[in-house]
């Protein structure tokens, strides 16, 4: 049996039908235009996405512009990342450590994993976080490679490019990176210092419009360390119930909140204000923390990384002595630079 078409490659081959074998021979005749042959790109020229070009972390954007040059007199005292695994003041339980040992030993683990994680994990957390008002089942689970991860899923199912987003301020970054290289816009709500940095809910409720996709609420707060009471989420729920906007919770320092203590002991980010007015030498708050470094080797992040300008972030995940002597020398750095108005006192040396 022979072929010909104009489009087949050369192909030669035996092949069975019924009983019996069949030699096939298919022979080519392929019309290449010359023209085609010359490829499309004469040279490499790969381009960022769009999305890419989208993508801003405005942590690193204003840290890496910072001239941090330390004052080689003073050891550094990083207050700028949470992390109290550095010092070792916040040891992995023991149980924990155990568990992945054991489950590393077992070899049951080195495949391929359920894309949404395993039944048993998935029940685990279920019942660890089911409530009679508000029962779970490990179909309701999905385990993500951290928060972020989640965060980033939970926008992606939710929104569309040019819907909004409402994200509090100040607030952690991360939401505005994600959802602005998505192409989806992002509305801040304001949190109140004066009252413990609550949801103005006003002011949020007057955000809303019919392209609000999704109220991301982050309790306890990053950066600001501060823990909404039952009463104040209630009303938080009732706006977003009034106007049928979900809400993606972000409750990642949700178990670190003790009764009778509080958040504020680990892993609290507390926002410092710079009443402005006083430090005269300084614009900012980025060039205020850029100094505090070059004079005191103490580095705290500036809040404009979160929106909110004139404050500062301090993490207090370093050990007792150590965020001592930061307050120590915060303390010798403010009184060196604060100007008193003419009919003040000097409120520092009281
Ligand atoms: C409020 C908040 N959400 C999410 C994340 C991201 O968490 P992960 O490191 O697990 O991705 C962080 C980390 O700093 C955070 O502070």
């Amino acid at each position: 049996m022979e072929l010909n078409g104009a489009q087949n490659n050369g192909i030669n081959g035996n092949f069975m039908y019924g009983n019996s074998v069949h030699h096939v021979s298919v022979r080519t005749q392929v019309s290449v235009n010359p023209a085609k042959l010359k490829s499309l790109r004469q040279r490499w020229n790969v381009r960022p996405s769009e999305m890419s070009k989208k993508t801003l972390n405005p942590i690193r954007a204003i840290v890496d512009g910072m001239k941090l040059t330390p004052n080689p007199e003073k050891p550094m005292i990083a207050l700028s990342i949470g992390d109290p695994t550095v010092f070792g003041n916040m040891p992995t339980d023991d149980t924990v450590l155990q568990a992945v040992k054991e489950a590393i030993d077992s070899h049951k683990y080195n495949g391929y994993a359920p894309s949404v994680g395993y039944q048993k994990s998935r029940e685990a957390v279920a019942n660890f976080y089911s409530c009679p008002e508000a029962p779970l089942e490990d179909k309701d689970v999905i385990l993500t490679s951290g928060c972020s991860q989640a965060i980033e899923l939970a926008i992606n199912v939710l929104c569309n490019p040019g819907d909004n987003i409402l994200v509090p301020r100040p607030g952690f970054s991360l939401y505005k990176t994600l959802a602005v290289s998505m192409g989806i816009q992002v509305k801040h709500y304001n949190l109140l210092p004066e009252k413990s940095w609550e949801i103005d809910l006003q002011h949020l409720e007057s955000l809303i419009d019919d392209k609000t996709a999704c109220l991301i609420v982050n309790n306890p707060s990053n950066p600001c360390g501060s823990v909404f009471s039952r009463e104040h989420q209630h009303k938080i729920l009732s706006v977003a119930s009034r106007n049928c906007i979900p809400i993606l919770a972000d409750e990642i320092y949700g178990d670190m909140v003790f009764p009778g203590c509080d958040f504020y002991l680990m892993l609290a980010h507390p926002q410092v204000g710079i009443e402005m007015e006083h430090f005269p030498d300084f614009q900012n708050d980025v060039e205020f923390t850029e100094r505090l470094v070059t004079e005191q080797s103490v580095f705290c992040l500036p809040a404009t990384a979160f929106e909110y300008p004139n404050f500062f972030r301090i993490v207090v995940t370093v050990p007792e002595e150590m965020m001592i002597e930061a307050c120590i020398r915060i303390r010798e750095f403010c009184a060196r630079h604060y100007r008193p108005r003419s009919q003040d006192s000097h409120e520092l040396d009281q």
